[in-house]
């Protein structure tokens, strides 16, 4: 693997390579000293041209967990506030010596122009492009779902588990991460939203697609329920092209606490984050025992240190 991109390029075996390597990783976190010497002297350059709390954090902390340099570069207060293009920016951080960059940008395609263009030499992770990709934010909810139902086990996919992903579909990358490596892992996705967020084309991805979330906790057997964030920020006038009014949105698709009675005992609730409380999911749902919202974030350390070892590094867990 020269640079992650997309989920759409993972083979199950990649995949299990990396969830298994996250694994160990995550390990040695449980060690009184959790600093691993593995990339020692390689440079890791976190290139975020969009806002982040969870991802940008939770690379650094990975870099620094296996020794790297690490080189925050944020857009705002940048040289790009000033017209600097993303070829110049990339170059510049280059010049510094960067083995890897880790790249979050608003345009889709941004972080695969950057790997693909021969501008840097470097190893090139998607952070989240637009609404195309965000890989390492499925990676992690791969790795907790396996953790929650399959033991964890080095080697497990997530065969015979049903994912439904609720909510705002169209402006969602973690969605489109979420449902080619679920697939590829083995579990059946379900797309519940309202036809007004379902993208173009999805009808030909391997899902269902249901149109109210009471529907779908009545027709399937959940194991995990992912709920979204309406990406407001995407969308003009509040979301009243997409549907009539919050109240209407969160009636049909929130999850509030008696559609979370409704679930399986074992089943689990997931979100990205940011939350919006009160929107999508009820403060009752997001801060119940059921809820491993917290966790994700916590499993992300482990599977970024996986991904910044197999790309900048490629031997064995220390
Ligand atoms: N889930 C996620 O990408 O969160 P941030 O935007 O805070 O990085």
């Amino acid at each position: 693997m020269r640079h992650l991109l997309s989920t759409k390029d993972l083979s199950r075996e990649d995949a299990i390579l990396i969830l298994d390597t996250a694994g160990e990783m995550a390990k040695t976190q449980e060690r009184e000293n959790r600093k691993l010497p593995t990339l020692r002297g390689k440079t890791v350059v976190n290139l975020f041209f969009e806002d982040s709390t969870r991802t940008r954090t939770s690379f650094e902390v990975a870099a620094k967990r296996l020794s790297a340099d690490v080189i925050n570069f944020s857009a705002k207060g940048s040289s790009v506030a000033k017209g600097e293009s993303l070829k110049d920016t990339a170059q510049t951080l280059q010049a510094m010596g960067s083995d890897g960059v880790v790249i979050r940008h608003s345009a889709s395609g941004a972080a695969a122009r950057l790997a693909t263009s021969g501008w840097i030499s470097s190893a090139v992770v998607n952070a989240g492009d637009g609404t195309h990709q965000h890989p390492t934010q499925a990676l992690l909810d791969a790795f907790t779902i396996r953790r929650h139902l399959k033991g964890g086990e080095a080697g497990e996919g997530l065969d015979g588990l049903t994912v439904a992903i609720v909510g705002d579909v169209l402006h969602s990358r973690v969605a489109r991460s979420n449902v080619w490596l679920l697939t590829t892992l083995g579990a059946k996705v379900v797309l519940v939203c309202p036809p007004t967020l379902v993208p173009i084309g999805a009808e030909t991805w391997p899902v269902d697609i249901v149109h109210s979330l009471d529907a779908a906790l009545n027709g399937y057997a959940i194991d995990a329920l992912m709920m979204l964030r309406i990406q407001l920020e995407r969308m003009t006038g509040g979301g009243a092209a997409f549907f009539p009014s919050p109240a209407e949105y969160t009636r049909l698709f929130g999850l509030d606490g008696s559609r979370l009675a409704r679930l399986p005992q074992h089943t689990i609730v997931m979100h990205p984050g940011p939350m919006n409380r009160g929107l999508e999911i009820s403060a009752e749902a997001a801060d119940s025992p059921r809820s491993v919202v917290v966790e994700q974030v916590g499993n992300g350390i482990a599977v970024r240190m996986a991904v910044l070892y197999l790309l900048l590094a490629g031997e064995e867990v220390a």
